[in-house]
């Protein structure tokens, strides 16, 4: 079943064209990789599927939604999640604290609600099970700043498991680990996405290889191609670009 779908999408800033006539097909439980050089306008894809932007042409549709002018919120509800890095907001605020905004939101109920003692066993119960999933439950009363980089990622991704998303949008999760927190992140993201729907945009080939089993290389704002890894991998075109010749 298709879930997400593009068609002919464009964004423009004011006078640049960042996203040319994107057309883009993710079925459901697919894992899906896009790839392309710094500036390319993969970002700006995840901000128009995620409802941050708004596309300047072209439809948006999840679910079989036509949600092109939904904002993130009730995308979000349809079941669409992005992670977000985690900034001053969240620093003091412990794990436990963290994913279980996420985990309450849906629930779809609202904050105040819950400040009185002892809130939700459901809701705490779900929070305990995502950050067991995310290898945190030892970190849970520890405010965010205080874990480690790679923690703080794996925090990202239990903070974007905890609405219970259908499709998650995961943006260069191994940015800067080292290779063995990148091996961690792999089979962290591979454990608690199963059964999901994945995009993931990915620069480290090895991640993007053993993650995906599509991948879209975007360059200059359009796709180049969007097929099987191994198709892709030997195409000329992104041979020369990305992964050297041998
Ligand atoms: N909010 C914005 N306003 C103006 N230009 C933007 C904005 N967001 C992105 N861009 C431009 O769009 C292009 C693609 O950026 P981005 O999507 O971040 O690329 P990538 O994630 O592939 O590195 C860049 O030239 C960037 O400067
Ligand atoms: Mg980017």
């Amino acid at each position: 079943m298709r879930l997400l779908e593009l068609s002919s999408v464009s964004k423009d800033f004011a006078k640049l064209e960042v996203l040319k006539e994107i057309n883009l097909s993710v079925s459901s439980g697919e894992r899906h990789a896009i790839i392309g050089p710094n500036g390319a306008g993969k970002t700006t894809l995840f901000n128009l599927i995620s409802g941050k932007y708004r596309p300047s042409a072209g439809i948006i549709s999840f679910r079989g939604r036509n949600v092109t002018h939904w904002g993130p919120h009730k995308r979000n509800r349809l079941g669409l999640s992005r992670s977000f890095q985690i900034n001053n907001a969240f620093f003091g605020l412990d794990v436990f604290e963290n994913v279980r905004t996420g985990v309450r939101s849906r629930f779809g109920l609202r904050y105040s609600f819950f400040k009185r003692p002892g809130g939700m066993p459901g809701i705490d119960e779900e929070t305990w099970t995502i950050l067991n999933q995310v290898g945190l439950a030892d970190y849970a009363g520890i405010p965010a700043r205080e874990l480690s980089y790679g923690q703080q990622r794996a925090l990202e991704i239990g903070m974007a498991m905890s609405t219970d998303p259908e499709l998650i949008l995961l943006d260069e999760p191994t940015a800067g680990m080292t290779r063995e927190e990148t091996d961690g992140a792999v089979d962290l993201i591979s454990r608690v996405t199963a059964g999901k729907t994945l995009i993931i945009i990915e620069h480290d080939m090895d991640v993007v290889f053993s993650l995906s089993d599509t991948v879209t290389v975007l360059q200059n704002g359009a796709v180049l191609i969007s097929d099987k890894p191994q198709v892709v991998r030997q195409d000329q075109r992104v041979k020369d670009a990305y992964l050297g010749s041998d």
